[in-house]
C-alpha cells in the first residue's frame, strides 16, 4: 500500500507568523501546502486570494494547490498561476465552459484539478478524467475548516478510483474535508492516495505536528486498496 500525500490546509493557519507555521509543517513532512480561496459567491465566505499564495510561494519550495471556491473562475485563473500555484482545482458546480477552464489551467501550466462537492455526482467528473490531473473529493460541504468527514462521499471515492482504472488514468484522488487518520484509512481503502489536512494537523502545536503527519502517514499502511 503506497503512503498518502499529505496536503495541509492553510485556511485555520495562523497567519500573524506564516513563515513559522510554514516552516514547522515542512519540518513535520507536509508534501505541499493547499490554499482554500473563497469568493462569498460560490460559498458564502470570503477567504483570502492570491497574494496569499504569492506570499506562500515565497516560503516554500514545496508544491502549492490552490482550491477555488470561485464561480465565475476563468478570470482569475491566470492571477493564480502567475501568484506561483503549482495546482488548480476548480469546482464541478462552477458556472458552464467547465472543459474550456479546465483546458485554460492546463495552458497556464498548472496541474489541473477538478473539484466535486458531496451533492455532485461522481459521474460528473468521468467526461474529463483524460483532461486532469487530479480530483478533489470534498467530504465536507465548501466553506469551513473543522466539519465532520461524510461518509457518504466513500462510495464515490470508490467509483471514481474504478473509472481512473477502466480509463488507465494515473490522476491522483484526493480527498478534502473532515480528514484524521481513522476518516483517512477509510478513504485510502477506497483508493484514495492524496488528502487535505486542516483542523486535525492545525489543532497541535508546531512540535508535535510530526506524529500527527506519521499518523496521516501511516493511516493506510495495514490495508490494501480492494
Ligand atoms: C473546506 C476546504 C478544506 C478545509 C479542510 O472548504 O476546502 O480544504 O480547509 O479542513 P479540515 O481538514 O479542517 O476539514
Ligand atoms: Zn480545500
Amino acid at each position: 500500500m503506497s503512503v498518502p500525500l499529505v496536503f495541509a490546509s492553510l485556511l485555520n493557519a495562523d497567519f500573524s507568523c506564516l513563515e513559522k507555521e510554514i516552516y514547522y509543517l515542512e519540518k513535520a513532512g507536509v508534501d505541499g501546502f493547499h490554499i482554500d480561496i473563497m469568493d462569498g459567491h460560490f460559498v458564502s465566505q470570503l477567504s483570502m486570494g492570491p497574494e496569499i499564495v504569492r506570499t506562500v510561494r515565497r516560503l516554500t519550495e514545496r508544491p502549492i494547490t490552490a482550491h477555488l471556491m470561485i464561480s465565475p473562475v476563468r478570470q482569475h485563473l491566470q492571477t493564480f498561476a502567475q501568484a506561483g500555484a503549482n495546482a488548480i482545482i476548480i469546482h464541478a458546480e462552477t458556472e458552464t465552459q467547465l472543459g474550456e477552464n479546465l483546458s485554460l489551467v492546463r495552458h497556464l501550466g498548472c496541474r489541473v484539478g477538478l473539484a466535486l462537492n458531496p451533492c455532485t455526482a461522481p459521474e460528473k467528473a468521468m467526461p474529463y478524467i483524460h483532461d486532469i490531473d487530479e480530483i478533489l473529493v470534498m467530504s465536507v460541504n465548501p466553506g469551513i475548516g473543522g466539519q465532520s468527514f461524510q461518509g457518504a462521499q466513500l462510495k464515490k471515492i470508490r467509483a471514481l478510483h474504478q473509472e481512473r482504472i477502466k480509463q488507465e488514468r494515473e490522476i491522483s484522488l484526493t480527498v478534502d474535508g473532515g480528514i484524521t487518520p481513522e476518516t483517512l484509512k477509510q478513504c485510502i481503502e477506497m483508493g484514495a492516495d492524496t488528502c487535505v489536512v486542516g483542523q486535525f494537523l492545525m489543532r497541535y502545536v508546531s512540535e508535535d505536528r510530526p506524529q500527527a503527519i506519521s499518523a496521516l502517514k501511516t493511516a493506510g499502511k495495514s490495508h490494501d486498496t480492494c
